[in-house]
């Protein structure tokens, strides 16, 4: 049997400035899907508090990450780069990775935030589709995860991993109709949840952090093509009766990515109005 190691001192201790460790200042971080929606606003709240950050998204939205870079380094002084890749291709992930350590040096802070839904998403659904929903979103997960956990154990610092999951990894909501409950992104999402948990047991003794945030449902950008019939039918599904906005995530996402939470291991945190309440 392995002998159990001795427990701290159990002094304890007067605690630090909370502002003071509420900054990313000098950290290198990278967001994924950050050309809008969530993305763009984690990225740009991790240059206000200071990073430098590489805007990775699709290759044929290269444009519109290279805006958002301008746009982060112009406001806020930090380094910005855009990357288009397709972050379920695995040479894709590793050339995106090395391309963030040549801008940057290394990779401190990594938000694998990119994903995506299908509002045909039902048990009839192609199979097509279906593995798409799983490549983008727990593929593509595990690739970013452990390409930049890599990058930091050669490197040897820890850093902060944080996946963007959502309220449909605890539970199954409906695609639009209480008759029609998503299949493909429900099982991607419970599959990203439980992928952080093992990617967090597996990196944690190198000092990364792996946690995830799970949202309800959002305003991002991405129900634009939603009827007002299906915004209205999911904002009152929901306790506190509305969407949530970019303001109520991004503060979650910067408090993983920072030194105060260093004794988050593996959580997922929900933030959903109240939605997996009932
Ligand atoms: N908005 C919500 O209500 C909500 C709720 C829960 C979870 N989420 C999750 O939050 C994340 C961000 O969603 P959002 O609402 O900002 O949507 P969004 O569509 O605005 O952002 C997703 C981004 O991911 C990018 N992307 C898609 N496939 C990619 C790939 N293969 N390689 C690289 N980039 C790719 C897209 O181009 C897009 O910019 C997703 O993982 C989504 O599942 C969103």
């Amino acid at each position: 049997m392995t002998q159990a190691k001795s427990l701290n001192n159990l002094v304890v201790k007067e605690i630090t400035s909370v502002a003071a460790r509420f900054t990313l200042k000098g950290k290198k971080a990278i967001v994924t899907g950050a050309k809008g929606g969530i993305g763009r606003a984690t990225a740009t709240a991790f240059a206000e508090l200071g990073a430098d950050v590489a805007i990775v998204d699709l290759p044929a939205a290269v444009g519109e990450s290279e805006a958002v870079a301008k746009s982060l380094s112009g406001r806020f002084g930090v380094k910005s780069v855009a990357i288009g890749a397709d972050l379920c291709q695995e040479n894709d992930v590793k050339e995106m990775t090395r391309r963030v350590v040549d801008a940057f040096g290394t990779i401190d802070v990594v938000h694998s935030n990119a994903g995506i839904f299908d509002m045909g998403d039902n048990p009839q659904m192609p199979v097509g589709a279906f593995k798409r929903i799983v490549d983008v979103n727990l593929l593509g997960m595990f690739l970013v995860n452990r390409e930049c956990a890599e990058v930091m154990v050669a490197h040897k610092h820890g850093g902060s991993i944080i996946n963007t999951v959502s309220m449909s990894g605890s539970i199954v909501n409906p695609t639009r109709t209480e008759t029609d409950y998503m299949v493909a992104y429900t099982a991607s999402k419970g599959g990203a949840k439980h992928l952080t948990k093992a990617m967090a047991v597996n990196y944690i003794r190198h000092g990364i952090r792996i946690n995830s945030v799970s949202p309800g449902y959002l305003i991002s950008g991405a129900h634009a093509a939603m009827s007002q019939k299906d915004v209205d039918w999911w904002a009152n599904s929901v306790p506190i009766k509305r969407f949530g906005e970019m303001d109520e995530i991004v503060g979650i996402v910067c408090l993983l990515a920072t030194d105060l939470a260093t004794y988050f291991v593996g959580s997922d945190i929900i933030m959903d109005g109240g939605a997996t309440i009932t």
